[in-house]
């Protein structure tokens, strides 16, 4: 690949696709907002040159689970020219959403480092951005998914492709062997919706505990080889978070690396999040630390992206990398490229910037 780097772009933000001063139930039904909301289908010149698990893309580019909230955002990035959207994490029954607010903006010195265990929330969202999002993962039924995720999956044009993503649910009574048995539901469920690429999300909490599964090597393992049993020839993504060394990453991938086709990394890095006043600026119990995303964990993504792609070599697996945390500009999705990824996505920037994808294939040197 070329070692070429974009210019920076003029990343001033835009009007947002997802507005934080509405609750997730008004940005579900009315949203999405912004330039996602005039209909406008940005048409693609040319064959597809790149790509994706089997599929012809036109850039290897698209926006991580989370803020395609449902079928009518999928379509609006679709139409924005982001080539691999997924749709927002589902579930095999309702789960309700956090109490607003769900997303506000945080004062970050820099970049978000293990040791800046406390941030402040501002009420202003400006450049360089970081956010906290928290909404304990809300799923609509399946009768409501699986239809909506059907018309999504259809909407993709030639050089693009939908992705949609789950997670597992603990049940009333606890236990592994119900909480592996969701995670098998929810793969036939999103089977039926004919979407042709599936990612479960591992960096979600792990049955019994309020550690994430993906830390939990063995558990992730049971998950994986589970879904596997349903999935036929559908590729599987796992999503994961950041793993602080190399020694764990390859702990997780001796377990998993030979059976997933891609690695989607990173999710959120945690924080408290305080109000001026130093309380807790998230209101109801177990919020007040709360996921980080945005520009100041570019590098925890990138260095996430640089060890699967270091550890893929020494386990001998094949799956695919998709990096993401912090990608604001072409130059962002440059240095993810560079470092390995196989294919790169962003939700903080794409939100503020629904041009982003465009952007990147004006400016990127190998578009
Ligand atoms: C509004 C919002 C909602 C999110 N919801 C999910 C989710 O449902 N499932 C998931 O795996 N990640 C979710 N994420 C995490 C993103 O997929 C991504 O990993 C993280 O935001 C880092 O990327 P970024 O820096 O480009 O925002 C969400 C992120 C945002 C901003």
């Amino acid at each position: 690949m070329e070692c070429l780097t974009a210019q920076r772009s003029d990343t001033r933000l835009q009007a947002p696709i997802y507005d934080p001063s509405m609750s997730y139930q008004d940005n579900f039904d009315r949203g999405p907002f912004g330039e996602f909301a005039d209909g406008v289908r940005i048409e693609q010149a040319g064959k597809p040159q790149h790509s994706f698990l089997g599929h012809p893309v036109h850039a290897p580019f698209g926006v991580p689970a989370g803020p395609l909230l449902n079928g009518k955002f999928v379509k609006a990035a679709l139409d924005k020219g982001f080539d691999i959207p997924v749709y927002k994490t589902v579930r095999t029954r309702r789960v309700a959403c956090h109490e607003w607010p769900n997303v506000l903006a945080v004062d970050v010195e820099g970049d978000l480092t293990l040791d800046k265990t406390k941030l402040v929330a501002k009420d202003d969202y400006a450049e360089p951005l970081s956010i906290t999002n928290s909404f304990g993962v809300p799923s609509f039924d399946p009768d409501f998914w699986q239809p909506d995720m059907a018309v999504a999956v259809a909407h993709a044009g030639p050089g693009q492709v939908v992705v949609g993503s789950y997670q597992g649910t603990k049940s009333e009574r606890g236990g592994a062997t119900d909480y592996i048995a969701d995670f098998i539901l929810g793969a036939r469920l999103m089977l039926e919706t004919g979407v042709k690429i599936i990612e479960v999300n591992l960096s979600c909490p792990n049955e019994g505990t309020s550690a994430l599964l993906c830390f939990d090597v063995e558990r992730s393992r049971e998950v994986v080889e589970a879904i596997k049993t349903v999935l036929g020839e559908i590729p599987l993504l796992i999503k994961v978070a950041y793993f602080p060394d190399d020694a764990a990453v390859e702990r997780l991938l001796r377990a998993v690396g030979g059976a997933v086709s891609g690695i989607c990394a990173i999710n959120t890095i945690t924080a408290e999040i305080v109000d001026e006043n130093g309380r807790q600026a998230l209101p109801g119990e177990g919020r007040l630390r709360s996921g980080v995303c945005g520009r100041s964990i570019k590098w925890a993504g990138l260095e996430m992206t640089r060890r699967l792609s270091r550890v893929r070599e020494v386990v001998g697996a094949e799956f695919s990398i998709i990096g993401v945390g912090g990608v604001s500009d072409a130059a962002d999705y440059e240095e993810y490229r560079q470092a390995g990824a196989d294919a790169v996505m962003a939700a903080t920037g794409m939100m503020w910037n629904p041009q982003l994808a465009q952007q990147i294939k004006r400016e990127a040197h190998e578009l």
